[in-house]
């Protein structure tokens, strides 16, 4: 803590800002943090406070803690793993959440938290549920660990929920394989041990809403070809038919070290009759060979996860057993779905 500003919330967020704005961002966040623990929110200091703590933190964060779905899966896996005494490496900490889990169930944690004011709220919330003692919080990206000085020795098991709507865009399949390398006893279990992308035919209600064509009398529909390819839609949202049985496209080992190089597949998906205007994809995560979390596109299912929505071109009718093939490619953070153009 800065001497000169201690005790004065005000003066502590101002001179924040002033690290912030230096790039100096561990020092900003510290100052932040604390003065917003004296300020409770309140008034314009608290404010600023709470700016700078949140702008680099995603909103998603407090979806995910209300997913106990979520939440019990990864409990459970990590209650079937965990022996007392065994050292965790967590990827991600976030709040905590998996990290504690891991500790209630008899765990030495240690985990890790690339972003700053992620790692200082994480050690708050470990703090406040007494298991500091447990649970170490690094403020380190997992590529940046150091095995020898940041370790007691090379964990037992690995746990991490990283994984993004599509599964990879938060860099999962690199981030396992360096930790499965570096950091972790070999065989060592992962948790999830494997993430999958999964795929069905779907109708889209609103699939004309997400794009432009006459307004005001100006056909706009060449402004469709800069639409994003795929567009976020809640699970269990009415908007959404599926037109076929899922099928998975991609399925990774996420203990796999290289992680797995690009590639793409195919996959022929049967129809069961009536309008498909795209692709719907989702993931499954298997924790190991007992537990498996999923966010189907299924009226009643609640996620945190969003399904993505791939649309065609054009919309389509099929009749029951038509056969579209969907074509897939991932990069290492990446995930495409397309409909193959049919052969004639
Ligand atoms: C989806 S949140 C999950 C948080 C918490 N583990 C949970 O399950 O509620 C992922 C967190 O991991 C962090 N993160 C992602 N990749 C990371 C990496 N390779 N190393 C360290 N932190 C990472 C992000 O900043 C984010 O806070």
């Amino acid at each position: 803590m800065e001497p000169a500003v201690a005790g004065r919330p005000d003066a502590m967020v101002a001179l924040a800002r002033q690290f912030a704005a230096c790039g100096e961002q561990a020092r900003a966040v510290e100052l932040a943090f604390a003065a917003s623990e004296q300020l409770a929110g309140d008034g314009n200091a608290g404010t600023l406070a709470g700016q700078l703590l949140s702008d680099s933190v995603p909103r998603w964060h407090f979806n995910l803690l209300r997913d106990t779905a979520r939440n019990q899966a990864y409990e459970d896996a990590i209650r079937r793993a965990v022996t007392p005494g065994c050292l965790v490496l967590e990827i991600g900490t976030g709040s905590g959440i998996l990290a504690m889990m891991a500790a209630r169930a008899g765990a030495r944690v240690v985990t890790c938290e690339a972003d700053p004011s992620v790692a200082a709220a994480a050690r708050a919330v470990i703090a406040a549920n007494g298991y500091a003692d447990r649970v170490t919080v690094i403020n380190k990206h997992s590529t940046a660990v150091d095995p020898a000085a940041d370790l007691p020795e090379l964990a037992d098991i690995l746990v991490s929920e990283i994984v993004s709507n599509d599964l990879l865009s938060e860099y999962v399949l690199p981030a396992h394989a360096d930790a499965v390398a570096r950091l972790l006893k070999p065989g060592a279990p992962v948790i999830p041990a494997r993430g999958r992308v999964r795929v069905a035919l779907a109708e889209d209600r609103l699939w004309e809403q997400a794009r432009a064509g006459t307004v005001s009398g100006f056909d706009l529909s060449p402004f469709n070809r800069i639409g994003h390819p795929s567009r976020q839609i809640a699970v269990g949202s009415p908007r959404l038919t599926l037109r076929s049985e899922p099928a998975d496209i991609f399925d990774f080992d996420f203990a796999a070290s290289p992680a797995p190089a690009d590639a793409s597949t195919h996959r022929d998906l049967r129809a069961t009759g009536g309008p498909v205007n795209g692709i719907v994809q989702w993931i499954a995560l298997d924790f190991d060979d007992q537990g498996t979390y999923e966010n189907p596109p299924l009226a009643g299912s609640q996620s945190s996860w969003a399904l993505l929505f791939w649309p065609f071109a054009a919309p389509m009718e099929t009749v029951a057993g038509d056969i579209i093939t969907a074509g897939a490619s991932h990069l290492v953070d990446r995930l495409r779905l397309w409909r193959e153009p049919p052969c004639y």
